[in-house]
């Protein structure tokens, strides 16, 4: 089988596991602060606040900006669910707007028609790791005054405009679960500079521990800590920063290999009349997934299967799922993408003659009209 996504996992993983293990200290720890020295280090971010999941990152992001029941958060429909649960986790409302058919990335001037009085954040995801409109959107949420959370849990290595995603703008999420480009076993990241709100998210993904109580005091009495507000339990243990170091210090071989089936895929499927390719840009672009347009997706997608080739649909649109029916909206980009999108196998460890035979497989499918 070859699948759509996986991670590349080999002997600096298992060494880097090992030595933690060895330590017994699985909990938040050295590790955990070496992998967010790194990434304040690659980002050039004055703080990075690793956490257990992408989906957590978000969810402290918006409780961290006081989101609270009732108001509003504009965000496409075209992503995963975990854009937008946890928006309804603080008792918001999403807000779903639609996206642009080119890059797949939210529309801008759709997302402006949504604000209203209850508006506090947008969150824009970088669709398969395409940067979206980062200027319009900043200037947008300066006009109204809304926070921007960006969901770069697709865009890891990517740039925009010359600048690494997560390196500049208000507040920036990363994902590194499985298959992601690169992977904790499971893990998120909060990359920001403002200092009370990174002091806010540090506490909140400890269960509202304020950490400087406890160092204060440590020496006097190692038990004393100090609760100040709401929290969770969603900082990131050892063993999965020591997996996200081993794998970072990989990340410039992955993202070669990531552009290079990209690449190959456009150069194979371009010409063919019944598949739309999304046209990126993979000097500045690392993809994280490779979606193509396909007329009879359904069909195409059972006939790769039954050769051993594993697809995916990324994503049902949020606006359609019977949970935010409620959230009402009409986005014909959105629905039009969704009849015709189909993720074919993108991965570190995926050979170029799997690859190729993927391309061919699908030449097939249209040649026989099968
Ligand atoms: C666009 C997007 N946002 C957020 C997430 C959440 O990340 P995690 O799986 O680490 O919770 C994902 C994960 O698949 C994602 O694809």
């Amino acid at each position: 089988m070859i699948q759509v996504a996986r991670p590349l996992l080999g002997k600096a993983e298992l060494d880097s596991v090992d030595r933690v293990l060895k330590t017994g200290w699985l909990g938040m720890g050295d590790k955990v602060f070496q992998f967010e020295t790194k990434l304040k280090e690659m980002f050039k971010r004055k703080h990075a606040i690793c956490v257990n999941t992408g989906t957590t990152a978000l969810h402290l992001a918006l409780d961290a900006i006081g989101l609270k029941k009732g108001d509003e958060v504009i965000v496409p429909s075209f992503t995963f669910v975990a854009t937008v649960q946890p928006i309804v986790m603080c008792g918001g409302i999403p807000r779903f707007c639609d996206i642009r058919t080119e890059d797949l990335n939210m529309d801008v001037r759709h997302a402006g028609k949504l604000i209203s009085k209850k508006t506090k954040a947008i969150i824009p995801v970088h669709y398969g790791g395409a940067p979206c409109n980062m200027s319009e959107i900043l200037k947008l949420a300066k006009k109204h005054r809304l926070r921007v959370i960006e969901d770069a849990a697709h865009a890891f290595g990517s740039r925009y405009n010359g600048r690494l995603i997560g390196s500049f703008g208000d507040i920036t999420c990363f994902s590194f679960d499985p298959i992601k480009t690169i992977t904790c076993g499971e893990g998120g990241a909060i990359l920001l500079d403002d200092r009370g709100l990174s002091e806010t998210v540090t506490k909140k993904r400890m269960l509202g521990i304020d950490k400087d109580t406890w160092s204060r005091y440590k020496h006097k009495r190692s038990w004393f800590y100090e609760v100040h507000m709401k929290g969770y339990r969603y900082h990131m243990g050892n063993m999965n920063a020591a997996i996200g170091i081993a794998q970072l210090a990989k990340f410039k071989k992955f993202a070669k290999k990531r552009k290079q089936i990209a690449k190959f895929y456009d150069d194979k499927l371009s010409n063919l009349g019944a598949v739309r390719i999304i046209k990126r840009n993979y000097s500045s672009i690392t993809p994280f997934n490779y979606t193509i347009l396909a007329e009879e997706r359904d069909r195409l997608m059972e006939f790769l299967n039954g050769k051993g080739i594993i697809t995916a649909i990324n994503y049902i649109p949020n606006h359609l799922q019977p949970f935010f029916k409620r959230n009402k909206a009409s986005l014909p980009n959105t629905e039009s993408v969704y009849e015709k999108i189909l993720s074919i196998p993108l991965h570190a460890a995926l050979r170029l003659r799997d690859a190729e035979f993927v391309a061919e497989t699908i030449k097939d499918f249209y040649r026989k009209k099968i």
